[in-house]
């Protein structure tokens, strides 16, 4: 009896044999029109996954599959938007993606002057797949607002980690260091003004400093030539409500910091209102 080739390797216990996809799914998609306002919901569908026959009736290579994590063969670094969302929609890259609902990849003008960025989704980011949506997304709307700009108009909002740590536990630095790649991909691709750092996690993440947040504020750091300023987390404010006021401070040291790299982005006469918020 002559054996197929599947046939052979099945019986040696080493098929199926999975064949990376030559055209990552990301670059199937339709490109995505540069949209304002815009939840970073994925873009296509999950990656293939592979079928369960142990006897392919195929032949592997007339059947391409990608094996279940990779969405991609492009490294993140070199991800545009359609690939980089499809990636992080089926990231399983640290033990988040086992409890969360969906990745939240981040929200926003994609062409932005300022780039806020928190800890992780809570529950309803989780359930809702857009950043800041609960009770932390509220103020910090509130703290946008004091700054004449809006969800979506010249600001995007992303997290350190894209999928929620189970019972919002703080992130463990292995998922930030594992989620870091795509923080990374979205500053290349958003190019922003100037960058706020929302929270002890923000810090840990792009600056890898563990200071404490009190010992940060109120200096100019940067990360790829971009200022980057700290303050403290909208989460963190809703508890220490007379903390808003040094909150404030950091924004409008932010602010200055943009004006003077961006002066036409900021009217010449804007307001400082004692405390906004
Ligand atoms: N807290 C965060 O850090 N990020 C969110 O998206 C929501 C709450
Ligand atoms: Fe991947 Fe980041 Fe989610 Fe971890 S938190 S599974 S690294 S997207």
């Amino acid at each position: 009896m002559s054996l197929s080739r599947e046939q052979m390797l099945v019986e040696m216990g080493i098929s199926p044999i999975w064949v990376l996809r030559d055209t990552p799914v990301a670059d199937a998609a339709a490109p995505v029109p540069e949209a304002p306002v815009q939840p970073e919901l994925p873009e296509s569908g999950p990656a293939a996954k592979p079928a369960a026959s142990a006897t392919p009736v195929a032949p592997a290579a007339a059947r391409p599959a990608a094996p279940p994590a990779v969405v991609s063969s492009r490294p993140v670094a070199d991800m545009d938007w359609p690939a980089l969302s499809a990636q992080v929609a089926d990231c399983r890259a640290c033990p988040l993606h086992a409890q969360r609902q969906q990745a939240v990849l981040g929200v926003g003008d994609r062409q932005p002057e300022w780039l806020f960025i928190g800890e992780g989704p809570g529950a309803e980011e989780d359930a809702r797949g857009e950043p800041f949506v609960g009770q932390a997304g509220k103020l910090l709307d509130a703290m946008l607002a004091s700054l004449d700009i809006a969800r979506g108009q010249a600001v995007y909002i992303a997290n350190a980690v894209k999928c929620r740590p189970p019972g919002n536990r703080t992130p463990e630095s292995a998922e930030i260091a594992a989620c870091l790649p795509y923080l990374e991909r979205q500053i290349a691709l958003l190019k922003p003004k100037i960058i706020v750092l929302l929270g002890k996690v923000a810090v840990h993440a792009l600056l890898h400093d563990d200071k404490a947040l009190g010992s940060l504020r109120g200096r100019r750091f940067e990360y790829a030539s971009i200022p980057v300023v700290v303050t403290y987390h909208p989460a963190y404010l809703l508890r220490n409500l007379p903390e808003k006021a040094k909150a404030w401070e950091d924004l409008l040291f932010a602010r200055r910091l943009l004006r003077e790299s961006r002066p036409a982005a900021i009217p010449a006469a804007f307001s400082e209102p004692e405390l906004p918020f």
